[in-house]
């Protein structure tokens, strides 16, 4: 299991000091963008992603929840997003978007939101470095998992085995402790979790506790 944390859930007056706690213990960091037009909520922007880019090494996983998001994706690769992530629903031509990020230098990859069919994606598969499969409507951290998201997560391993890809699948929204062994069950590679780990009193002590409940799920 990787670990990508989301700093939607941090305190926005200290996110230098928010990822510090985390960096030694995760695998990225997942930046949720939000333009209050895809989704109903503002988070920020490059500039945020820009002043933190030098206090971190991790890989930064920037979410777009973004309508038309090819307009910016060279200025978030500008800003360090590492792998950059757009929604199936948010832009006319994803392929040509994913091809761009691509080009940029990226890994780029493509979300999924819960009330689009799985099958929407599977032609974009060998595009993608990764896939993000929502399992809450996207726009709002502490949120409730919606198990049947989870389904999407067997359906896309399924696919990505039968046409011979590696790529990670990478769930986001309402995973924590209480329901991380039915997300890694589903097939999960990739946790993306903002409350379970910003919100808990001690960041480091929430990501240990993953670890340990994998562990646990293994043995
Ligand atoms: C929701 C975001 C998620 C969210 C996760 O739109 O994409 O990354 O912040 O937060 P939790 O883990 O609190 O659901
Ligand atoms: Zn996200």
């Amino acid at each position: 299991m990787k670990i990508s944390p989301s700093l939607l859930a941090a305190d926005y007056a200290c996110l230098k000091d928010s990822i510090a706690k985390v960096e030694p213990l995760v695998d990225m960091l997942h930046l949720d963008v939000m333009d209050g037009n895809f989704v109903p909520n503002i988070s920020f922007g490059p500039c945020v992603i820009e002043a933190i880019r030098p206090h971190s090494k991790l890989f930064f996983d920037v979410h777009l929840m973004i309508e038309r998001p090819e307009r910016y994706i060279e200025v978030f690769r500008r800003a360090g997003a590492d792998g950059i992530t757009i929604h199936v629903e948010s832009t006319e031509n994803p392929a040509e978007v994913l091809k761009a990020i691509r080009a940029l230098g990226a890994k780029p990859a493509i979300s999924i939101s819960p009330d689009t069919e799985v099958e929407a994606i599977f032609p974009l598969l060998p595009l993608c470095d990764m896939v993000l499969v929502m399992t809450v409507y996207p726009g709002f951290g502490g949120q409730k998992l919606i198990p049947r998201c989870l389904d999407k997560v067997k359906a896309l391993k399924a696919e990505i085995a039968r046409l011979g890809l590696d790529i990670p699948v990478e769930a986001d929204g309402g995973i924590g402790n209480a329901n991380l062994a039915e997300v890694l069950d589903a097939g999960v590679d990739v946790v993306v979790a903002g409350s379970a780990v910003f919100g808990a009193a001690d960041p480091s002590a929430a990501v240990a506790q993953m670890r340990e409940i994998e562990k646990t799920l293994k043995a």
